[in-house]
């Protein structure tokens, strides 16, 4: 099967279902929305955020679509996708992004972290923006060593934000007594859910019009199906609906109907 055959079997003019896409041609679901106006104001008010949300719920889309809409001159962000690189790892992002170059001994490495964070926002009028996604992957001790960051910070009053991104398993680790220093520091926590059945037929019609089909294309029991095979989540919807325009134009309908959506779930499930 090629992707050329099947995009002009379709119509559409670029692949509907795929990562790619700009944060105006997100679909703003509630939980899409609300996400953004929290990332947003934990920025403005500098403060210390989490955001949690199951695997494909979002979050990095939501984290991205906030981020897009700060002023770049006055935001300096520090994007870390994956917190395996280690404390050392972590602080040496920062360093760089800050103009620094980061101290070889760790010691010396943590307090020049604190001190360029402290000074971003006085010396140069911008504000680091600290965002650490998969962050359900930090060890204690890393959590640890961000909660001190934010300490230090905190004495001369806050300089930066930091936005803590991941699965559902950070919102409990945190509340483990070692991190309830840092758990109090929080302001603002949120999930993303899984989307109702009524937002995933207009996210499922949102992603065929940016591909170019403005049309129906899903049957009403084929959208009913992956709703409910995916339980509202985004990636889990992308990925059926993919299957489920396979199938269907393995067989040569021009419609994507139960039967379709029913065959990508039993693909999906093995
Ligand atoms: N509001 C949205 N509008 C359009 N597409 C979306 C939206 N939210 C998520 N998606 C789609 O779902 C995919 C998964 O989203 P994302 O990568 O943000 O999930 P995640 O919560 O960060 O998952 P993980 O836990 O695996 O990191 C995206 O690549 C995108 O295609
Ligand atoms: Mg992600």
């Amino acid at each position: 099967m090629s992707i050329d055959r099947l995009q002009s079997h379709y119509g559409f003019t670029r692949m509907p279902f795929g990562r790619d896409i700009p944060p105006q041609a997100l679909h703003p679901h509630p939980g899409h929305r609300e996400a953004i106006a929290r990332i947003q104001w934990c920025v403005s008010q500098h403060q210390t955020g989490v955001l949690t949300g199951e695997v494909g719920a979002g979050k990095t889309v939501a984290i991205r679509a906030a981020l897009a809409g700060l002023e770049p001159s006055r935001h300096q962000m520090v994007y870390i996708p994956d917190p395996t690189i280690t404390m050392r790892g972590i602080y040496t992002r920062i360093v760089t992004a800050l103009g620094g170059s980061p101290a070889f001994y760790s010691g010396v490495l943590a307090s020049q972290t604190a001190s360029l964070l402290a000074g971003e926002l006085d010396e140069r009028s911008r504000l680091p923006v600290i965002v650490i996604d998969e962050a359900h992957l930090l060890e204690v001790k890393e959590l640890e060593a961000l909660r001190m960051l934010t300490s230090a910070d905190m004495d001369t009053g806050s300089h930066f934000a930091l936005l803590l991104v991941g699965q559902p398993t950070l919102r409990r680790r945190l509340k483990l007594a070692v991190l309830s220093a840092l758990d109090q520091r929080i302001s603002t926590r949120f999930q993303i859910n899984g989307m109702g059945p009524k937002d995933t037929a207009e996210y499922i019609h949102s992603h065929l019009s940016y591909a170019g089909r403005t049309d129906p294309l899903f049957s009403e029991d084929a959208i009913t199906t992956i709703h409910d095979g995916a339980r509202g989540y985004p990636r889990a919807i992308n990925n059926l609906a993919i299957s489920a325009l396979i199938a269907s134009f393995a067989t040569g309908k021009a419609i994507v109907d139960q039967s379709a959506a029913q065959s990508a779930i039993t693909e999906n499930s093995d």
